[in-house]
C-alpha cells in the first residue's frame, strides 16, 4: 500500500471508551509504525470548545501506558512524539469538519507528502452516527486515491428494524467497504484463534465436531461489575442487546460455522456465517431466562432521576438456549449466558464432548474426566487468554505464536486441574482494541461485522426481545454465587453454574 500521511480522527475523543482503550490502541499503532514510512496526525474531536477539550484530551494522552517491549526511555520519547502529533478539535458542525479537512490537506501539502488515508473512529452514541457520517462524506473525504475508513462501535441499532434504518442512513454517506463495525470480541486473541485452531486440528476435530460427539456448547461471560455510570445507555439495551446479540453470537458462529477453505477470504467467511444464521431455530420466550440484580432499580432511579415508583424491567442477566437445525448440530444445546453483578468475572466458550465411559467405580480414571475444549477469553482466575484441550481428547497442534501455559498446580478449571489440559496462551498478550486498530490501519476487514451478518443476527434476536419486552426479570442479589440462579429453567431443563466456572444443564426428567 502506498505510503503517505495518515490522519486519525477520534470522534468522541474524551469519552469513556476512548479514554480506556482507543488512545492506547492508537499509541500502539504509532509505536508499531514508527519508521515504517507513513507519517501521522491524530485529532481528538468532541463537542466542547477547544479551551475545554484540549486539557482533557492531553490529560488522557499523558497517562498512556507503555506498550510491552519498550524501554521506559524509548517509551517516553515516543509518547512525547505522539503528543506532538495530537490535537483537539471541536467537531460539531459541518464547517468544523470542512476546516479540519482543509487543515489536513494544507499540512500534507506543506510537508510535500501525499495523503494515504483518513481514519475516523466514531466513539459516540449511535444516534449521532448518521450526522457524523454525513459530515465526513460532505466535507472531510480525503482527496483522490486516498482511503477513507470509518469505524463504528456497537450498538448498531436496537432491533432488526432500527438496525435496518441505521444501515440505510449510513449507506447514504459511506460505502460498505469504508465501514468497520467493531465487535471487540473479534479482536480478542482467543476468539480470533477459533477458526485457525479448528482448521489446524481438523484431522482430530472433524470426526467429533458434531451432534454425535458434542454434548453441549456453553458461551459464557459473567461479570462482577454493575451497570453504574452507564445506566443511560444500559437501561435502554439490557444484557441481550449489550452482549449476547453481538459478542456471544459472534463466538457461537465461529464455533459452529463451516471452516472457510481460505481463512483470509472475508467473503467466504461471511457466507459461512450466514449459513449458521439460516439454520438457527427461532427463539421463543421459554428459550430464555432473564434476571436483574436487586440494586439495579435504585441505580436507575438515581442516574435517570426517576421517582421510587419507576420500575425498570431491563434484564442484567440472561441465559438462552439456542439450537441449530442442521444435520451437524441439531439437538446440541448451545447455551449463551451473561450477567452483571455475578459472583465472578469469567468468559469462555466451552465445547463439552460426550463421555461414553462409565466411571462410577473409578472416579479418578483419566477416561472419566470431562472431555472438553475451552476457549478462555482471559478474565477470571486464569487471567490469561488460553486454548485448553483436555488431555483425554487429543493433542492439538501448536497455535502459531502461542506458548504452553505454565502449569499452575493451584488452578482447577471446569472440573479439571490445569495439568489435565494441553494448554496454550499467546506468547505476547495484546489488547483487543489495539489488534483491531492495527487491522483497520492495514485495511483488513475480516475481523469486523459485515452488514449482512449484523442484520442476520438482529433477525435472530428480535423475536425473543419482542417476546420478553414486558417480562419481569427475576431479581437476584448482587454478587450472586450462581447457585442462586440454580433454578433457571431452559427448555424444560435446569441450568446450574458450578463453582469451578462450569455450567451444567440438567434435563428435568433427571436423565
Ligand atoms: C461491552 C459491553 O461491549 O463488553 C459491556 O458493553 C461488557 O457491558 C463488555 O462489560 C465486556 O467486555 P470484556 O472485554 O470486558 O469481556
Amino acid at each position: 500500500e502506498a505510503k503517505g500521511h495518515v490522519t486519525v480522527v477520534v470522534v468522541g475523543a474524551t469519552g469513556d471508551l476512548a479514554r480506556k482503550y482507543l488512545w492506547q490502541g492508537f499509541f500502539q499503532l504509532y509505536v508499531d509504525q514508527v519508521g515504517g514510512g507513513h507519517s501521522f496526525s491524530f485529532y481528538g474531536g468532541a463537542l466542547s470548545e477547544a479551551d475545554k477539550g484540549t486539557p482533557v484530551l492531553f490529560e488522557i494522552l499523558k497517562g498512556l501506558a507503555c506498550p510491552p517491549g519498550l524501554t521506559p526511555e524509548r517509551c517516553a520519547l515516543l509518547r512525547d512524539q505522539f503528543l506532538k502529533l495530537a490535537q483537539y478539535r471541536r467537531l460539531k458542525t459541518v464547517e468544523d469538519y470542512a476546516s479540519l479537512s482543509a487543515e489536513v490537506a494544507k499540512a500534507v501539502q506543506q510537508e510535500g507528502l501525499t495523503e494515504a488515508g483518513r481514519l475516523f473512529y466514531l466513539s459516540v452514541p449511535a444516534f449521532a452516527y448518521a450526522g457524523v457520517a454525513e459530515n465526513i462524506n460532505g466535507s472531510c473525504r480525503p482527496p483522490g486515491g486516498a482511503w477513507l475508513r470509518v469505524v463504528l462501535e456497537k450498538p448498531f441499532g436496537h432491533d432488526l428494524g432500527s438496525a435496518q434504518v441505521l444501515s440505510a442512513q449510513l449507506e447514504k454517506s459511506l460505502k460498505e467497504e469504508e465501514m468497520y463495525r467493531i465487535d471487540h470480541y473479534l479482536g480478542k486473541q482467543v476468539v480470533s484463534q477459533i477458526l485457525p485452531f479448528r482448521k489446524e486440528n481438523r484431522m482430530s476435530l472433524e470426526p467429533i465436531w458434531n451432534k454425535h460427539h458434542i454434548e453441549r456448547i456453553e458461551i459464557v461471560l459473567k461479570e462482577t461489575l454493575d451497570a453504574r455510570g452507564r445506566i443511560q445507555f444500559y437501561d435502554q439495551y439490557g444484557v441481550i442487546r449489550d452482549v449476547l446479540q453481538n459478542h456471544l453470537t459472534e463466538v457461537m458462529t465461529l464455533l459452529t460455522m463451516e471452516v472457510p477453505a481460505n481463512l483470509s477470504n472475508g467473503e467466504e467467511a461471511v457466507r459461512k456465517k450466514l449459513e449458521v444464521f439460516g439454520a438457527l431455530q427461532q427463539l421463543v420466550k421459554s428459550s430464555a431466562v432473564i434476571g436483574q440484580y436487586q440494586a439495579y432499580n435504585a441505580e436507575v432511579q438515581e442516574e435517570l432521576n426517576k421517582t421510587k415508583e419507576h420500575v425498570s424491567i431491563t434484564a442484567t442477566f440472561a441465559g438462552v438456549v439456542v439450537h441449530l437445525d442442521n444435520t451437524q448440530f441439531d439437538g446440541v444445546p448451545i447455551i449463551l449466558i451473561s450477567g452483571k453483578m455475578l459472583d465472578e468475572r469469567v468468559g469462555y466458550a466451552r465445547v463439552l464432548f460426550k463421555n461414553e465411559v462409565v466411571c462410577v467405580q473409578i472416579p479418578s480414571s483419566v477416561h472419566c474426566k470431562p472431555r472438553q475444549i475451552i476457549f478462555h477469553f482471559g478474565h477470571g482466575d486464569l487471567r490469561l487468554p488460553a486454548v485448553l484441550v483436555s488431555r483425554n481428547l487429543f493433542k492439538p497442534a501448536a497455535v502459531k505464536g502461542w506458548k504452553e501455559l505454565e502449569e499452575r498446580k493451584d488452578l482447577s478449571l471446569f472440573g479439571l486441574a490445569l495439568s489435565d489440559y494441553h494448554s496454550q496462551t499467546p506468547a505476547e498478550q495484546k489488547e483487543a482494541y489495539g489488534l483491531l486498530i492495527s487491522q483497520i490501519f492495514r485495511g483488513r476487514r475480516d475481523n469486523f461485522v459485515s452488514a449482512e451478518v449484523l442484520l442476520a443476527s438482529w433477525s435472530f434476536w428480535t423475536p425473543l426481545l419482542d417476546a420478553l419486552a414486558h417480562e419481569f426479570p427475576r431479581p437476584y442479589p448482587g454478587g450472586a454465587a450462581n447457585g442462586n440462579l440454580l433454578d433457571l429453567e431452559l427448555h424444560g431443563r435446569e441450568v446450574a453454574f458450578l463453582g469451578d466456572g462450569g455450567v451444567v444443564v440438567i434435563p428435568q426428567d433427571g436423565g
